[in-house]
């Protein structure tokens, strides 16, 4: 069993310590190596740092209050000239994101996955605020920084979910 998979839950709590620019490095490229249809990879990565816009980014989606203690996030975006379908957007970036949650859990950090799609209220929040082309589709953001929470451990393994087709 891979044990960063067993170990990744969502932080909402960190601690005030930077994030490595080498660590940030290594979760985009753990995001690039995420299969994509027709291996188009048309995911774009836009990290924030600006403490303020951090802050902020509950005006921008509503749940996304642990921002304003992460080190950073990573906008993931499609680039949506380059998918067929918006669906392989989301699709594509959600392989990206699962990435990087997995690797975060491998450096020591914690990590947050919070929609940003497919609400249009919000994308439209995104792309307004970081001036983003209109064929940037913002998927998700991802809060990042040294965990200050830890959560007790649950396995949801559930057989009932589960039929086999012999
Ligand atoms: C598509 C998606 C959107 C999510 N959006 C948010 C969000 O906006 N805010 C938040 O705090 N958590 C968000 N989460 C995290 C979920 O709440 C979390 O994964 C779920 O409760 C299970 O907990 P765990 O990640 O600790 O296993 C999101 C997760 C996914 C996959």
């Amino acid at each position: 069993m891979l044990k960063e998979l067993y170990e990744r839950q969502s932080i909402r709590h960190f601690t005030t310590q930077k994030v490595e620019e080498e660590k940030i490095e290594k979760l985009l490229r753990a995001a690039m190596n995420a299969p994509t249809a027709r291996n188009r990879q048309d995911w774009r990565f836009l990290v924030i740092r600006n403490k303020e816009a951090l802050n902020t980014m509950q005006e921008l989606q509503p749940y996304t209050g642990m921002m304003k203690e992460a080190a950073c996030a990573i906008l993931v975006m499609s680039d949506t000239k380059e998918t067929d379908s918006v669906e392989y957007s989301y699709v594509d970036c959600a392989a990206a994101i699962e990435n990087i949650l997995i690797e975060g859990v491998h450096l020591g950090l914690g990590t947050c996955w919070c929609a940003v799609g497919p609400k249009q209220e919000r994308i439209d929040n995104f792309r307004q605020y970081y001036h983003l082309e209109d064929t940037l589709l913002p998927v998700g953001v991802i809060a990042v920084g040294y965990p200050a929470e830890t959560k007790e451990k649950v396995d949801r393994y559930d057989p009932q979910k589960v039929t086999y087709f012999d």
